[in-house]
């Protein structure tokens, strides 16, 4: 099936090629959007990896949605796509691989660099502190410039973190903890500014809700966000539908990053098409303008230049590609990235969790007994069919959901070690292994749930409140 495919493909021009894939790459978005079975989108998106890989085969160039052969325009900082088999966007992350995306194979695809042990080390002597597991264990594994910032901070300068959430329903899962998780540490001991945008407006945009509802969310979001721990004197919380119409700092970078950004590029790099509504297409920019400290004038006191820094899951880099972009057009530093990968969803590393399916995932808002069931049910063993074969083989720490969960959220070292240890040799059964999950997961969430219940509508109001914070600039 797969060959008469590729040999009925062999016989298309470039251009018809290149028709097949934005044909069934609009086929994949309506299956999503009218929410049709997973294995009907499955087949379609693996259709449309295998029309991509025959497209770059015959053309020599990545597909780029709105853009036909010979027509690039290259803003993903000159790189190309080397291999089509990982799908990875603000709007999927799809892999074939059970072990999850290749991470290292899209370092080289975006053109990113690999957070390695010297930097790590770096990190070490510039904050005085022991590196956070994420980065120790390659949870964070990417980066843009991170030595700029570390380059800046060690000759005295400052610099702010900024990263954000879109509010598209009120409970987060446990993945959306991940990069604030790591941005409260990074507030910590670089004692930095932080600006967190909630992108109410893009839910509105993107999905079936009202306006009033989206920005509804973004106040209940913040709540779970603040949860976290950040320090109300140094962080500013903001929904763009509030932000937005109070501040011409904010909506003049907008405007600026609307100017140097065609509609040809963010079809580029977005795959927006002729009938995606203009709200969407001109979206991007609004993700972009806090990437530029002139957009908080309260906070830095009018300064153009103080250098950013924001961590986030690697989905988030498009909109950062385009930022990075853009910045020297428009005279301002660009951005520096911190890359998380993906935490999976309980049935596999092969996609993103999903806020619309309660199975897939652990939400903060999950009692004991859900998380308990969930873990129980659904998350996927890398143990033998049975204990016998299981004692004699071991099992496959690579794949399993819940040593994968373990390895993000058990933080003592010498406990991962010993349990990847007998899980692979036998010892240690899949029930086990579950156990030692449900165990670290219950306490955490319910510790969330605690400092959650803590934070009223008047802290959340203090948060969102434009204000200098506790930093001279
Ligand atoms: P959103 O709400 O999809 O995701 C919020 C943050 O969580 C990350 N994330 C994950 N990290 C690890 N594992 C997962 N399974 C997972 N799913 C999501 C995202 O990368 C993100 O960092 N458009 C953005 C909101 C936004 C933003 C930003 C994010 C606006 N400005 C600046 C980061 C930085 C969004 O819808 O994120």
């Amino acid at each position: 099936m797969a060959d008469s495919l590729n040999c009925d493909l062999k016989s298309l021009s470039p251009l018809q090629l290149f028709e097949k894939v934005t044909e069934q790459g609009e086929k994949v978005r309506a299956l999503k959007a009218g929410k049709a079975p997973k294995d009907e989108i499955d087949a379609a998106v693996r259709m449309l990896l295998s029309l991509k890989l025959s497209y770059k085969t015959t053309t020599g160039q990545d597909y780029q949605a709105g853009l036909p052969p010979k027509d690039l325009v290259l803003i993903n900082n000159g790189t190309t796509k080397e291999e089509d088999e990982d799908l990875v966007d603000p709007w999927n992350v799809q892999t074939s691989n059970a072990k999850g995306v290749d991470y290292d194979k899209l370092i080289v695809r975006f053109g990113s660099s690999k957070i390695d042990t010297d930097l790590i080390n770096r990190i070490e002597r510039a904050t005085g502190q022991k590196p956070h597991h994420f980065l120790r264990r390659g949870i964070f594994f990417s980066h843009r410039d991170m030595d700029q910032i570390l380059d800046a901070y060690e000759n005295k300068k400052s610099f702010y973190l900024y990263t954000g959430r879109g509010p598209s329903s009120q409970a987060m899962h446990v993945g959306h903890l991940i990069p604030f998780m790591f941005t409260k540490w990074l507030q910590e001991v670089f004692d930095v500014p932080l600006v967190i945008q909630l992108t109410d407006d893009e839910k509105y945009l993107w999905k079936d809700m009202t306006v009033e509802k989206a920005y509804e969310y973004a106040k209940e979001n913040a709540k779970d966000i603040i949860a976290c721990g950040f320090d109300i004197n140094k962080t500013f919380i903001f929904s763009d539908l509030d932000y937005l119409g109070t501040s011409p700092g904010f909506y003049k970078n907008i405007v600026k990053v609307q100017k140097h950004v065609t509609f040809n590029q963010v079809k580029g790099i977005f795959g927006f098409t002729d009938s995606d509504c203009i709200g969407k297409i001109s979206f991007p920019a609004i993700q972009a303008a806090p990437s530029f400290s002139s957009s908080f004038p309260q906070i830095f006191n009018g300064k153009e230049n103080i250098q950013c820094l924001i961590p986030c899951a690697i989905d988030q880099d498009p909109y950062f590609r385009m930022t990075r972009d853009v910045a020297p057009r428009i005279g301002q530093p660009k951005p520096a990235l911190l890359h998380s990968v993906f935490f999976p969803a309980l049935q596999g590393a092969q996609t993103k969790m999903s806020a619309s399916d309660p199975n897939s995932s652990i939400f903060l808002t999950d009692t004991p007994k859900q998380i308990k069931t969930k873990i129980n049910k659904h998350a996927f063993s890398g143990g033998r069919d049975t204990i016998e074969e299981h004692r004699k083989y071991g099992g496959n720490c690579d794949v399993d959901v819940s040593f994968m969960y373990l390895t993000f959220f058990l933080e003592d070292d010498d406990r991962l070690e010993q349990l990847k240890q007998a899980y692979t040799s036998g010892e240690l059964l899949t029930g086990e292994l579950k156990k030692v999950l449900i165990e670290t997961m219950q306490p955490l969430i319910a510790a969330h749930q605690e400092r959650r219940k803590q934070v009223t509508d008047e802290v959340v109001k203090q948060f969102m409140t434009p204000r200098k914070l506790a930093f001279e600039f």
